[in-house]
């Protein structure tokens, strides 16, 4: 047993979020059809055993699953508090580049060392939700050489390990302690205008979900023609590394505007801000479209955020990411990745984690209409609408009933 797939002390099991490097992996995001939303509740519990079924008929290519929700659909499926970090992505909108929040109720990140695996896991979710949901974007992916993207280089080598990853990937008992420390709206203020209002900012009074971690997915497709016309020293320079041997360059060597100045962050100790990435290549040379499919976990999903910012606004305002002017972002979502104890029994973990005595001042309570839109408003709009009443989610706790349906 590896260190990522022990329980952690209060018992929670993660999901399978840190495997080793997967050869092939499919990324499946759907919509939930307005008035589907138990439907789709019914099917979490039910991950767990498609995924055995396929994977048991060949253990050794180690076929994973990870399921993600979204914001709006958290909030149609339960009246619980949503998870503290949880929200619509927050676009980034540069001078010259955008990241954009596109659709995305449910992510199923399937990796396995054969694609028969991954599509045959793909099909079966597809079956099981058959007119429940909509595909808002499936991705292919594959592992291109000794772990390049598209444009050439080694991705993934600054990646935290073992104890490390664990620690930049899973909420811990006592986060929920630091997020309450966290006074609501003002503390983010651009999470609050994505959101729509105060239903999931830090300090909302919803439960740590220990075990569990934020993943936030893009799209890129890339300007390949371009690209080639750089010199190799040129694209050395938009990353900060050698090209072939994937040697970093020395700190005084790096442009302000590549790829790793601006997303090695650190927090006011000095300690360096970790997610764990795990890219995946994809392309059609019919379509003429060349990707990279970014997936980033991590326990403070305000890390990635902040990278996000630093490569499309600036850091400072203006100085951007040399490899966005040959990458575009098509996509953006947010996830809520719960444990895998949450995922097999949402309804108990949710009682579990004590709703039933308060502290659901935030969450959303719009009544009998559960049907708030499958229609998301990337920019999470459409949730201004909804109010936080704290009597009616207490009283919908006290009587144990933790989700909506
Ligand atoms: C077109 C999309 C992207 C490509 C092709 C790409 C590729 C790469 C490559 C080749 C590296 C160097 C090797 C490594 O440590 O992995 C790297 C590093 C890194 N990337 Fe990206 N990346 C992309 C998007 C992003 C985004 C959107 C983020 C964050 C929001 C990000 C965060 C990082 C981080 C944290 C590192 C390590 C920096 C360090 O500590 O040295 N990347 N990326």
């Amino acid at each position: 047993m590896t260190v990522w797939q022990q329980a952690f002390p209060d018992g929670k099991s993660p999901q399978r979020v840190l495997v080793p490097p997967s050869p092939y992996a499919i990324f499946l995001v759907l919509t939930v059809r307005p008035g589907f939303e138990s439907t789709a509740k019914d099917f979490l519990s039910e991950i767990a055993g498609l995924t055995r079924t396929v994977g048991f008929r060949s253990r050794e290519d180690d076929l994973s699953c990870v399921t993600g929700i979204g914001a709006d659909l958290w909030d149609r499926m339960f009246t619980a508090p949503r998870p503290s970090d949880l929200h619509p992505f927050i676009e980034q909108r540069g001078d010259v580049h955008t990241a954009p929040s596109t659709p995305g109720d449910l992510l199923f990140h399937i990796r396995a060392r054969r694609m028969d695996m991954c599509f045959e896991l793909a099909r079966l979710i597809g079956d099981a939700l058959d007119g429940a949901v909509d595909v808002a974007d499936e991705v292919h992916g594959f592992r291109y050489f000794d772990e390049r993207d598209i444009l050439g280089f080694v991705d993934g080598t600054e990646n935290p390990e073992d104890q490390g990853a664990v620690d930049a990937v899973f909420l811990h008992p006592d986060d929920v302690a630091e997020d309450s420390a966290l006074d609501s709206a003002e503390a983010r203020p651009d999470v609050a205008a994505a959101a729509g209002g105060a239903g999931s900012v830090p300090g909302n009074g919803a439960p740590g979900y220990p075990g569990s971690t934020y993943v936030i997915v893009q799209k890129y497709t890339h300007d390949m023609s371009g690209w080639d016309e750089l010199s190799v020293e040129e694209q050395e320079a938009a990353f900060g590394r050698h090209k072939l041997s994937d040697v970093e360059f020395a700190e005084e060597d790096k442009a302000p505007n590549s790829h790793l100045v601006l997303n090695s962050i650190e927090d006011e100790d000095g300690n360096d801000r970790e997610i764990v990435r795990d890219n995946m290549v994809f392309g059609s040379v019919g379509a003429e479209e060349y990707g990279t499919y970014f997936v980033a976990y991590a326990a403070d999903v305000t890390t990635t955020e902040q990278m996000l910012e630093n490569m499309f606004i600036g850091d400072p305002v203006g100085t951007y990411d040399r490899i966005l002017d040959f990458s575009t972002a098509v996509t953006g979502g947010l996830f809520f990745v719960p444990s895998q104890d949450f995922l097999d029994d949402p309804d108990g973990e949710l009682a579990e984690a004590g709703l039933g005595i308060g502290g659901a001042a935030s969450a959303k309570v719009d009544g009998p209409d559960i049907d708030n839109g499958s229609d998301v408003d990337p920019a999470g709009g459409d949730d201004s609408a909804d109010s936080s009443d704290a009597s009616a989610v207490s009283s919908a706790c006290r009587v144990g009933l933790a989700t909506r349906e």
